[in-house]
């Protein structure tokens, strides 16, 4: 039984699922490294940096950036090795699937799951509350009860309370519509996500413009405030915690492996793709953090749009903030779009190996998507957003994401030593150090996490491995074909 659990799948069947595809093949390079920033740049850059300031790394946050922009180009530079010798759909999963053997496969696309659907909804929830803020700004005010989740953390580590909210809505609507644009295909959606992306990368590009001019140096003092006594609370503990929060700002880049079934040069064009999203990236979250910290005192910036929130404090700068409200949400609405396209493509990979049942593999007749894994995707994300608060939400997509670019780290080491023989097209430079470091700065992130957050990941964990074992186990192609 154990050597089953660990038979992997032979990379040269990958290819060969990979050519009977029914899924189009529109996207070039361009179009890959536009689908990773818009994945990438949304609730974490607009939403978690002001809480993450405020409440624990202070004008730190600068080096909170660095730290997790550190882990993801080592996991991204592991991620395009992969993603350059196995060009399916599947993401980090099949790349797992063939290194490290079915049970570990499961286990990261298990948490995939958490990372793209949890994550879509997060966004959703990110997005209603610049949506409430803008139409406030309009003069108009949406009912509390509407628009707020009606559960979030208490006082203690591990309990969850009720607002007195009934849903929020905003969040539930535009996952709807998001799934409906993911239902009528890719091509469309590219296009789109290639405007918004143009769209919130200008707003951005003007905050950091107009707002270096009014920063007052004496924000940044103290560089990183001094620790409360409580883990996590400012000192180097917050900046590493908050390092674990922020996180979710760079979640996306891997995003674009998911789509090597639709792209028409993955081998060449998939690491251009995820290196050079998450590049333009991490300058522009470096920038935006040090002109946030610098433009207001980082103890203001617990608000649902702090970048908003730093524009009015500068009277000469408030015109920007309608501006900035409306390039956040449509960088938010594309980030939902790149994660609601994955999380269905995930499943596919997943259902074509008999770990999930058939009906996440049936591909539209004229849209050619997988159109009931995106139905699913759509009612469960919608559920989620529904109900619980960006807090909650965002740490645990974190902390799962963090598990899986651990694996992914020491599996493309693992493969440079079991399958030499499978042709390269981007190789890891050093990848002893790559990888281990990489595999490190991950973990450290995870660890500062809280404990309650750790507990939800173990419940996820657990749910998983009881499918796996009902379901998955007795129905794997792999195992039906004997190996
Ligand atoms: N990185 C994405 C965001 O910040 C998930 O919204």
């Amino acid at each position: 039984m154990p050597k089953r659990l660990f038979s992997t799948k032979p990379v040269g069947e990958l290819h060969e699922a990979d050519t009977s595809n029914e899924l189009h093949r529109t996207l070039d390079a361009r179009a890959l490294v536009l689908l990773g920033i818009g994945a990438i740049i949304g609730t974490g850059i607009f939403v978690l940096t002001g809480t993450a300031a405020a409440n624990h790394a202070g004008p730190a946050l600068i080096v909170s950036f660095l730290i997790a922009g550190l882990g993801c180009a080592l996991a991204g530079l592991c991620y395009a090795e992969f993603a350059s010798m196995i060009p399916v759909s599947g993401s980090a999963y099949s790349y797992s699937y063939a290194t490290l053997g079915e049970l570990v496969a499961w286990f990261i696309g298990w948490n995939l799951i958490l990372e793209y659907l949890f994550a879509a909804a997060t966004v959703a929830v990110g997005w209603s509350g610049y949506v409430v803020s803008l139409v406030e700004q309009l003069g108009f005010h949406l009912p509390d009860a509407l628009t707020n989740a009606p559960l979030t953390k208490g006082e203690g580590h591990f309990e969850i309370v009720r607002t007195g909210a009934l849903v929020n809505l905003p969040a539930v609507l535009v996952v709807a519509a998001i799934t409906a644009l993911c239902y009528v295909g890719i091509h469309q959606s590219a296009r789109f996500n290639a405007i918004v992306v143009a769209i919130k990368v200008t707003v951005i590009v003007l905050f950091i413009g107009f707002g270096m001019w009014v920063i007052d140096g004496a924000n940044w003092q103290p560089f990183i405030p001094e620790n409360t006594g409580t883990f996590g609370k400012f000192g180097w503990s917050g900046v590493v915690q908050a390092a674990g929060i922020i996180f979710f700002a760079y979640i996306g880049f891997d995003a674009v492996s998911t789509a090597a079934q639709e792209a028409k040069n993955p081998q060449r064009d998939m690491p251009i793709g995820i290196l050079a999203s998450l590049a333009v990236c991490t300058v522009l979250y470096v920038a935006v953090s040090a002109v946030l910290t610098g433009m207001v005192h980082y103890s203001e910036l617990n608000t649902a749009a702090p970048v908003a929130l730093a524009l009015d404090r500068h009277p000469e700068l408030s015109w920007l903030a309608g501006w900035i409200k409306l390039g956040a949400i449509a960088g938010m609405t594309s980030v939902m779009l790149v994660m609601m396209l994955g999380q269905p493509r995930i499943f596919y990979a997943m259902s074509r190996d008999g770990l999930l049942p058939p009906v996440f593999r049936r591909v539209h007749p004229t849209h050619k998507t997988p159109y009931v894994g995106t139905l699913i995707t759509g009612t469960l994300a919608a559920l989620i957003a529904g109900l619980f608060p960006v807090t909650i939400l965002g740490e645990l997509v974190s902390i799962g994401t963090l598990l899986a670019f651990t694996t992914v780290c020491i599996g493309v080491l693992v493969l440079r030593y079991t399958r030499p023989d499978i042709p390269r097209h981007f190789k890891v430079p050093a990848p002893w150090f790559v990888c281990i470091t990489g595999a490190l700065v991950c973990t450290g992130m995870m660890v500062s996490l809280p404990p309650d957050t750790w507990v939800r990941l173990a419940g996820w964990t657990v749910l998983g491995f009881l499918i796996y074992f009902f379901y998955g186990f007795r129905h794997s192609e792999l195992r039906k074909t004997g190996r």
